[in-house]
């Protein structure tokens, strides 16, 4: 099964992905964890990313797509996988419907999760990370038990550079010129779930499981 996870910044879609990859037996490739790991070890890409994901703009499609494409070759024996930020534009759209398509395969369901920009702002900025476990908190709709501190035991928690809230507004504005275009495209085919990402966490996964047991 290929799930595409929509959503603008902060909506929630890593949040749900890391929930519903063990209850689905899924796999979760977020093109934005991919890039941060790219930078994190210096490579070529990662070098070529920072710019664009400093500023939060989209990084040119031609990277993004050769990235994805080796990673979900990587999986064509998967028993299925979740895409959280990927395609982010009609041209990546395109182009992994070309690649799923000569593998005889195709996007399954399309999970739309709907989020008021007013909202997306406070959760950005309150957005803490585990730099070592990769778990996500928020200071005040998920905090951790102790403050600042991984509850798994893995040390402090940190904040992502591109989580400021000048640069909250460009990756919004990015997000509504190139990337909500593509929940036509995928209407079109008709395999578009809206969810309602402005409630509380467990009721969003509720929704989204009712979504995803259906299929
Ligand atoms: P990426 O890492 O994909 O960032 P994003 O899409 O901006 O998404 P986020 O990770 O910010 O949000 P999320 O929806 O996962 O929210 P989360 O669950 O963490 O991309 C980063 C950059 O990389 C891009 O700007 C771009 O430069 C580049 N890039 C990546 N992919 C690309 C592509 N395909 N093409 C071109 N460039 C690309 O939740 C956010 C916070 O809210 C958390 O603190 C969480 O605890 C809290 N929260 C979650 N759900 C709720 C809820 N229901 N109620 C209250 N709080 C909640």
């Amino acid at each position: 099964m290929i799930v595409v996870f929509l959503g603008p910044p902060g909506a929630g879609k890593g949040t749900q992905c890391k929930l519903l990859v063990d209850k689905y037996h899924l796999e979760h490739l977020s093109s934005g964890d991919i890039l941060r790991a790219e930078r994190k070890q210096g490579t070529e890409l990662g070098k070529q990313a920072q710019s664009y994901m400093d500023a939060g703009g989209l990084v040119p499609d031609e990277l993004i797509v050769a990235m994805m494409m080796k990673e979900i070759q990587a999986r064509q024996n998967s028993k299925g996988f979740i895409l959280d930020g990927f395609p982010r534009t009609l041209g990546q759209a395109h182009a992994l419907d070309e690649a799923l398509k000569k593998a005889s395969k195709s996007v399954d369901v399309v999970l739309n999760l709907a989020v008021d920009d007013d909202k997306l702002e406070e959760r950005i900025t309150g957005r803490r990370s585990c730099p070592k476990c990769g778990a996500t908190y928020h200071i005040i709709f998920n905090p951790p038990a102790n403050d600042n501190m991984c509850d798994a035991g893995c040390g402090p928690l940190t904040q992502r550079k591109d989580d400021t809230a000048e640069v909250v507004r460009n990756r919004i504005k990015a997000y509504h010129e190139q990337t909500a275009p593509l929940i036509e495209y995928y209407r079109k085919q008709g395999n578009v779930h809206d969810i309602d990402g402005n409630a509380a966490i467990e009721d969003v996964t509720a929704a989204v499981c009712s979504v995803m047991d259906k299929l």
